[in-house]
């Protein structure tokens, strides 16, 4: 069954073209509640160990480099289904490949540069929330 929290961050790239409010003010609009938030600068080690399932993948080390670049906000959601809904919300992981109104057709360029992560199952959504946020932390 779903459970209904999320993982996401709003990427280097959409936090310096000024993107956060329109980006929160999105996702509050699509129903989703902030139950966590921080804004930061993740170091070399951090992003590689948050995208360490990718690293033998071609891009790995661009992706690290590109999630350094800049100050990123780290956030947990929670709506009914948040995984799947915010996955639709944000749009395919190419922003040349994503609907109309979603968040990476209307803030991202590029494939490595696209505006948000968001988890991509359940599992993941509790290792990636737990990764940056302690039991104290969260609403
Ligand atoms: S997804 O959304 O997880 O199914 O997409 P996936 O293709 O598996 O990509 C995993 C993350 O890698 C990023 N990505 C890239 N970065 C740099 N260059 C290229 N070519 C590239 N392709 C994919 C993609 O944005 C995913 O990052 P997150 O933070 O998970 O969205």
């Amino acid at each position: 069954m779903a459970t209904n929290r999320t993982f996401t961050m709003i990427k280097p790239d959409a936090v310096a073209n000024g993107h956060i409010g329109a980006i929160l003010n999105d996702i509050i609009a699509g129903g989703f509640k902030i139950i966590a938030m921080k804004y930061i600068q993740l170091s070399k080690e951090t992003a590689g160990a948050f995208y360490a399932v990718h690293k033998e993948r071609p891009f790995y080390g661009e992706l690290v480099d590109f999630m350094t670049s800049g100050p990123i906000v780290a956030a947990i959601l929670e709506k009914d289904n948040a995984v799947e809904d915010f996955r639709t919300l944000i749009g395919a992981t190419d922003p040349s490949k994503a609907e109309a109104g979603t968040i990476r057709n209307k803030y991202a360029k590029s494939i490595d540069a696209n505006a948000i992560h968001g988890s991509d199952s359940d599992e993941n959504a509790a290792i990636e929330g737990s990764f940056f946020f302690s039991h104290f932390e969260r609403y």
